[in-house]
């Protein structure tokens, strides 16, 4: 790609805002997890997620190869789990003094989290420099009312809704 297109690209896509999650899966070598804010609803028939990971990072062959991952969706109080699995700070294992339980593919689920969806891995597509893994769920967990991590212009921060209709009485928070 031109160095220009790719910066316009990057600098486009800081001001996405960006739910923020980790990627979970169970290995031999016990729980592996990355941050992620790829993660993407993809069909509810039957019902598909995706998430890309970089070709580059150490845990993309083990991802690829998991029968099965849970995206684990980060609250606003999070933020240091989230920098954890980005590697961004020097804990070896990265889920050291971390309380997380197994759900029910076995995968960790963090405790704390504001939400965990569970899938079997279903296909991966090549996507660039990128994996795309895209998991069948099986399971989805909503846990407490915290507001969201988000990601947006290299910063993390939370939503703060608008005034709006009152959501249908079914609508889980
Ligand atoms: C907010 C945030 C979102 C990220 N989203 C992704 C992503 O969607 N895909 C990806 O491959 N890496 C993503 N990363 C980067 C990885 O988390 C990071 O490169 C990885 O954890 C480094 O692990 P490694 O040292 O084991 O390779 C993201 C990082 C942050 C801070």
């Amino acid at each position: 790609m031109e160095p220009d297109l790719q910066t316009a690209l990057k600098q486009a896509m800081r001001v996405y805002a960006q739910g923020v999650t980790v990627m979970t899966i169970r290995t031999e070598e016990g729980p592996k997890g990355i941050t992620v804010s790829s993660f993407i609803s993809v069909s509810l028939d039957p019902p598909l997620v995706l998430v890309s990971i970089a070709k580059t990072s150490q845990l993309h062959d083990l991802l690829k190869a998991a029968e099965a991952f849970a995206v684990n969706f980060l609250a606003e109080d999070q933020k240091s789990v989230s920098d954890r699995f980005a590697g961004r700070t020097q804990a070896r294992d990265k889920f050291d003094g971390l309380k997380f339980s197994q759900g029910v593919t076995g995968s960790p689920v963090i405790e704390g989290v504001r939400a965990a969806i569970e899938c079997k891995s279903w296909r991966a597509y090549e996507g660039g420099d990128h994996s795309i893994l895209v998991g069948e769920v099986v399971a989805a967990k909503t846990f407490n009312s915290k507001r969201p991590l988000v990601y947006y212009a290299q910063q993390y921060t939370t939503t703060e809704l608008m005034e709006y209709p009152a959501p249908p009485s079914d609508m889980v928070w």
